[in-house]
């Protein structure tokens, strides 16, 4: 079926790493997790509208998974996604200078109808990140969907992308019209691990619970730390 090769060829080019869908996603485990709220943005409202989301927390919560999934079915919705690590993004910038075709790679951002940058913290990143990421992040602002995640908070940013001012005029534009979705508790990864009876003497892990803190107040809670 002709819709079927579209959506085949669609999912192939978003370059998703082990895709997984909502299907897969285990509610119970992270109650700091709303699916409802999960669900809304899968509805691409928020694509629509060109806005962002951001979602933040710490390793194994399931960001990556939940991003990945909201970009296929926005593809269902027959949106273009691509989606990238931060590291990937930085690489395809700093291939193409050499070849001084960065035009290329910007448009190459600009296109798709969502962008998911993945992975912001993970590991350290080259000089000049923060000009790239500025450069793709300025040209989607109130243009196109981005989808960005880290676990690292946003704090950090500077430090991570080794340039202050570059990480404001980012999160300035970014969180402008972003719905922050903050991810509290235990990584999935370690999931099976708490089959294990707690070594003597340690307390007994305790199941996550809703976060409370308000996301928009931490996010301008940031901002204000990076102005
Ligand atoms: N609630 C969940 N239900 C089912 N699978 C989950 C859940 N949370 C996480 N996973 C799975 O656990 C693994 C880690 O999740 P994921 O890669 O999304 O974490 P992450 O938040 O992106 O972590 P990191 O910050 O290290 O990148 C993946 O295989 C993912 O599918
Ligand atoms: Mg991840």
């Amino acid at each position: 079926m002709r819709q079927e090769r579209v959506l085949k060829r669609r999912t192939h080019a978003a370059d998703f790493r082990h895709l997984k869908t909502l299907e897969e996603f285990d509610w119970q485990f992270n109650l700091t997790i709303q699916r409802k709220q999960i669900y809304e943005l899968a509805t691409g409202a928020f694509i629509r509208k060109s806005t962002d989301v951001f979602f933040v927390g710490p390793p194994g919560v399931g960001k990556t998974h939940l991003a990945q999934a909201i970009g296929y079915e926005a593809i269902k919705m027959n949106f273009h996604v691509l989606y990238r690590s931060i590291f990937d993004l930085v690489r395809d910038f700093l291939k193409d200078e050499a070849f001084s075709q960065q035009e290329r790679t910007v448009r190459k951002y600009l296109k798709p109808d969502l962008v998911i940058i993945d992975d912001m913290g993970l590991k350290s990143l080259p000089r000049h990140s923060a000009e790239y990421l500025l450069e793709v992040i300025m040209r989607r602002y109130e243009n196109r969907a981005t989808i960005m995640t880290s676990n690292r908070p946003l704090e950090d940013w500077g430090k991570l992308l080794g340039d202050v001012p570059s990480a404001s005029a980012i999160l300035d534009r970014f969180l402008h019209h972003a719905q922050t979705i903050a991810i509290t508790g235990r990584s999935y990864r370690l999931k099976d691990q708490a089959l294990v009876a707690p070594p003597e003497g340690k307390t007994k892990a305790k199941p996550n619970e809703p976060s409370t803190a308000g996301s928009a107040s931490k996010s301008s809670e940031a901002r204000s730390l990076l102005a």
